[in-house]
């Protein structure tokens, strides 16, 4: 049983909004494994399944120039394009203020109806799996406190697996993440953005599993985003393109 999708009508196109993935994977499907009648390439093949190109922008909201450029190169080559909102606790470092982030989500929905979307994500923490990391304060631990000695860690009740701190790993806590080759994080934004990076490419997985995209299109001005995103869809086999405008 699928959760109900929130879904409403914008002007002359209809753009839907859902919250949930359940809601989303349900839409998809319905044109994923939606059978055409191809009568103009012959009988024989009408009722076939053909493959529905899904363009995928995945964006963290405040909808800008470069985003809408992204969309619009989707909508171009795309049958369906998807754009998700997602302030994603997981990439800031305790430094950077998560809470501060610019959210500008009715502006962003009209950007998004102007251009033709045909689904726009706006999933909650809960239903991304983040919120337990932001109730328990783990998600500020992840990348700060690990360095702290074990004793100070067992008396504020935090169980650190030590083999994982010597080999520099960090431990999970209560959600599986996706760990970018150090060579790809380790220079540039990442020097200075400890954990940012593996917060992005966990987020960007789940939501690649969640949308089951064709094409995934990213701006080239975050040249090492763009880099660890490639790397991680070669790595684990993830079955969509990454384009990059
Ligand atoms: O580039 C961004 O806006 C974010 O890093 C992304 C890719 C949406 C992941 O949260």
């Amino acid at each position: 049983v699928y959760k109900v999708a929130i879904a409403t009508s914008f002007g002359n196109r209809s753009m839907r909004l859902f919250t949930t993935i359940s809601g989303l994977r349900c839409y998809l499907d319905s044109y994923r494994f939606r059978r055409h009648n191809l009568e103009t390439v012959g009988s024989y093949l009408d009722g076939w399944a053909i493959p529905l190109e899904i363009g995928f922008v995945p964006t963290m909201g405040a909808l800008h120039a470069g985003h809408l450029s992204l969309i619009q190169r989707a909508r171009r080559e795309n049958k369906i394009v998807v754009v998700s909102i997602f302030v994603n606790p997981l990439q800031f470092a305790p430094t950077e203020d998560f809470q501060r982030y610019p959210r500008t989500l009715k502006q962003d929905q009209t950007l998004c109806e102007q251009a033709n979307v045909d689904a726009l994500f706006l999933p909650d923490a809960a239903e991304m799996g983040t919120a337990t990391q932001m109730a328990n304060g783990e998600w500020r631990m992840q990348n700060s406190e690990l360095r702290t000695p074990n004793s100070e860690l067992r008396s504020r009740s935090v169980s650190v697996d030590s083999a994982s701190r010597r080999v520099g790993v960090t431990p999970n806590f209560s959600l599986t993440q996706v760990l970018p080759p150090s060579t790809l994080t380790s220079e540039l934004c990442g020097r200075s953005r400890e954990g940012h990076f593996q917060g992005v490419a966990t987020i960007v997985t789940k939501l690649f599993n969640v949308v089951q995209p064709t094409r995934a299109y990213f701006g080239q001005k975050d040249a090492q985003q763009l880099a660890i995103i490639r790397r991680l869809v070669t790595d684990l086999n993830l079955p969509v393109e990454i384009v990059a405008c």
